[in-house]
C-alpha cells in the first residue's frame, strides 16, 4: 500500500466531519464561507488587533467550519521567518483565502508595508482585504485578483523588485510553475526565502519538491507539522536561495 493511499484513509474521518458541517451550514441557510468568515469576524474580533481577528478565525476553523488558513500551529514558523527580515522586508504570498496568513504577516511589518497577497478567487481577494482592514493592517498589504501569471501580466506596480519571502500557499500543482515564474521574473531575493506549505504525505507527491531539491541555488530543509486544525501530518519545506554574489538574474531553471 502506497504511503499517500495510507495517509489518504487516516484523513478520511476528518474528511467526513468537514463535509459534515459543510452539510450542516448548507441546510441551516448559512452565508457562503468567505461571508461567513467576514461576517464572524466582524461580530467577534475587536477592530483594530490582528491578534484578536487571528486567534477569531482559529476559533471559527475549529468550531464552525475548516478553515484552510496556515493555522496556529505552522503560523508561528512563518511569523520566526518573516521576523528574520525585519520590519522592511519585502513578501509575496499567493493563496489569500480569507487573509489570516497576510494579517499574520503584515502585523509584522512596518507601515505602509511590502506584502503582496494573490488570489484567484475575487470572493477571497475581497474577504481578505476587508478582514485585513478590520485588524487594522489593511495598509500593509496590497491584494491582487488572478493568478501570479495574470498579475505580473498587468504590470502591477510593486511586483518589479525582489522579494525576501516568499510564501507558496494556492494549489499544489501550481507551486513549480509559479516559483520558477518568479525566479524567470528576477522577484526572488539573492537571500530570499521560499517557504511552501502542505507537502505532507496525504497531498500526494508534488513536483516542486523534486524541482527545488535538484536545484543548486537553494538549500531546503522541511519541517514536521500538522494539517491546520487536525492530527493530520504535514510538511512545510523551507528553501533558502544561496546568496553566490553573482547576479540576481535566473539560474538553473
Ligand atoms: C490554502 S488557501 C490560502 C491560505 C492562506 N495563505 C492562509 O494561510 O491564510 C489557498 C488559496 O489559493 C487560491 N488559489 C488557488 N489556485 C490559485 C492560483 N493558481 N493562483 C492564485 N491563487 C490560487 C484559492 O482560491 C485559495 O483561496
Amino acid at each position: 500500500m502506497s504511503g499517500v493511499f495510507v495517509a489518504r484513509m487516516k484523513a478520511l474521518p476528518w474528511g467526513l466531519r468537514i463535509a459534515a458541517r459543510m452539510l450542516r451550514a448548507r441546510i441551516r441557510g448559512e452565508a457562503a464561507l468567505h461571508d461567513a468568515v467576514l461576517e464572524y469576524v466582524r461580530c467577534h474580533a475587536r477592530e483594530g488587533d490582528p491578534d484578536a481577528v487571528l486567534a477569531c478565525l482559529d476559533r471559527f476553523a475549529r468550531e464552525k467550519r475548516f478553515l484552510m488558513n496556515v493555522g496556529d500551529e505552522k503560523g508561528p514558523l512563518l511569523e520566526e521567518l518573516v521576523a528574520s527580515r525585519g520590519t522592511q522586508a519585502r513578501i509575496i504570498e499567493l493563496g489569500s483565502f480569507v487573509g489570516y496568513s497576510a494579517v499574520l504577516m503584515s502585523r509584522l511589518l512596518g507601515s505602509p508595508g511590502d506584502l503582496f497577497s494573490v488570489d484567484v478567487d475575487q470572493n477571497a481577494t475581497r474577504v481578505s482585504s476587508a478582514v485585513a482592514r478590520h485588524a487594522g493592517v489593511g495598509d500593509r498589504t496590497t491584494f491582487l485578483n488572478g493568478t501570479l501569471e495574470q498579475v505580473l501580466g498587468q504590470g502591477t506596480h510593486g511586483l518589479d523588485r525582489p522579494f525576501d519571502i516568499v510564501f507558496l500557499d494556492h494549489w499544489k500543482s501550481a507551486y513549480q510553475a509559479d516559483a520558477q515564474r518568479l525566479l524567470e521574473h528576477e522577484l526572488i531575493a539573492p537571500d530570499g526565502i521560499v517557504i511552501a506549505d502542505n507537502l505532507g504525505t496525504m497531498f500526494g507527491h508534488n513536483d516542486y519538491v523534486d524541482w527545488m531539491l535538484a536545484r543548486d541555488d537553494f538549500e531546503s530543509t522541511f519541517i514536521d507539522a500538522h494539517v491546520e486544525y487536525s492530527n493530520l501530518k504535514d510538511r512545510v519545506m523551507i528553501s533558502r536561495r544561496q546568496h553566490t554574489g553573482a547576479s540576481n538574474g535566473p539560474s538553473n531553471t
